[in-house]
């Protein structure tokens, strides 16, 4: 198929700039020499995927890398968020050592958040760091997680709890790979796109609430997801200020995860994150309740939960977010709707508001 670059949007970084490639047929990498060039890239290089997507479009991206006179090694992790580890990492240096990559080696991180986020912290860590390319295969990566350099991995204690920047050399984002994604993952990614609506895009979440062609239509209304964040992450590559925000529904969401034994998914616990956050809101005065039913209108009719399931404690929930790595001088971060398209940073939640907020989102 010939590629098609439906959108080019630059995401700015402190060294300078990256490209975001989002259109159909784009695994055929056209744009790769160019981008090979300014880092002038050894012939050697790495493919991180996992099994489920090896076998749906590894061929394609191996194809395309050896038609452009590269000499792809495919290094399969094991698919899921119990092998973000650092475990992985470890075998994934053995690999990449005994393919013989060295400093010029681009590392393809091929899948969803979950290898980019793996296979991202190995390009940081390898020989010092290694150039990187994101070709994000799910929605959720796509909207959200090849986007602004956070890489890492879990530890037993907490989500994400090691990790470092490392920006892309771009992202290739080909939205064919979305036809083979099943549709409980295409739903993990419209919750990150909802949130992006409610961070800073009411026009979007707007989109997002009149259309319900969400998957037909993902080409009309996934640039404007992405931007949200470009932009954000351009101003605060490093997280020094308002990149915090776009952890709303995340304080929530982490634990929620975490305490499910990651059976909640990450876009699946951000939904229920962000039905949390605004009834926290609400409850602080920060918003009045016909926000919050807004925005549980929309996840819900999307078939986003938005309830935290009985069998996980309050207790356990409220001791999994003693990890979460916004906390600040043992106080928790809470990201926070005054409206749409407006979220504010709160540091001084009581304990008894997020206890109730809890009770109060249970299925
Ligand atoms: P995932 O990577 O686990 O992918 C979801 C499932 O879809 C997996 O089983 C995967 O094998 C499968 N899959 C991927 N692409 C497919 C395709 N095209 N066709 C068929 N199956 C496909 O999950 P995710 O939702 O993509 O990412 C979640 C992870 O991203 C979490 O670990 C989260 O913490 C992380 N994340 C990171 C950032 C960041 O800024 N770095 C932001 C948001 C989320
Ligand atoms: N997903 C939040 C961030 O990238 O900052």
């Amino acid at each position: 198929m010939m590629s098609q670059v439906g959108e080019k949007i630059s995401v700015k970084t402190p060294e300078g700039e990256y490209p975001i490639f989002l259109g159909k047929g784009l695994l055929d990498l056209d744009p790769l020499p160019a981008l090979a060039a300014q880092v002038r890239a050894s012939a050697v290089c790495a493919v991180i995927t996992n099994p489920t997507i090896l076998s749906h479009h590894a061929t394609r991206v191996i194809d395309s890398l050896r038609a452009k006179n590269f000499q792809p090694c495919v290094i399969e992790i094991p698919d899921g968020e119990q092998y973000k580890t650092l475990d992985t990492v470890r075998k994934i240096y053995d690999q990449l050592l005994g393919a013989q990559l060295d400093r010029r080696s681009i590392i393809f991180a091929l899948g969803g958040g979950v290898v980019g986020d793996v296979a991202g912290f190995a390009a940081a860590t390898f020989l010092r760091g290694v150039p990187f390319v994101q070709l994000p295969t799910t929605l959720l990566a796509m909207v959200d997680s090849s986007v602004g350099g956070k890489v890492g991995v879990d530890h037993p204690r907490g989500k994400n709890l090691i990790g470092a920047f490392k920006q892309p050399l771009a992202v290739i984002a080909d939205t064919d790979t979305l036809a083979t994604l099943p549709i409980e993952e295409f739903r993990c990614g419209m919750a990150e796109a909802v949130k992006h609506g409610i961070v800073g895009d009411a026009e979007l979440f707007e989109r997002l609430e009149k259309s319900k062609n969400w998957r037909a239509g993902v080409e009309d209304w996934l640039p404007r997801a992405i931007r949200v964040k470009a932009d954000v992450v351009g101003r605060d590559p490093v997280e020094q200020g308002d990149r915090a925000k776009l952890n709303l529904g995340h304080t929530f969401g982490h634990a929620i995860e975490k305490v499910s034994d990651y059976r909640v998914r990450h876009g699946e616990g951000v939904a229920i994150g962000l039905v949390c956050a605004s009834r926290l809101a609400a409850r602080r005065g920060l918003c009045d309740a016909a926000l919050g039913l807004r925005i549980e209108h929309l996840l819900r009719s999307i078939g986003l939960p938005t309830r935290i399931p009985r069998e996980l404690a309050t207790d356990a929930i409220i001791a999994a977010m003693q990890t979460d790595k916004k906390r600040v001088n043992a106080q928790l971060r809470f990201i926070l709707p005054r409206a749409i398209g407006d979220v504010v940073i709160v540091d001084d939640v009581a304990r008894e508001d997020v206890i109730a907020t809890i009770e109060g989102a249970r299925s």
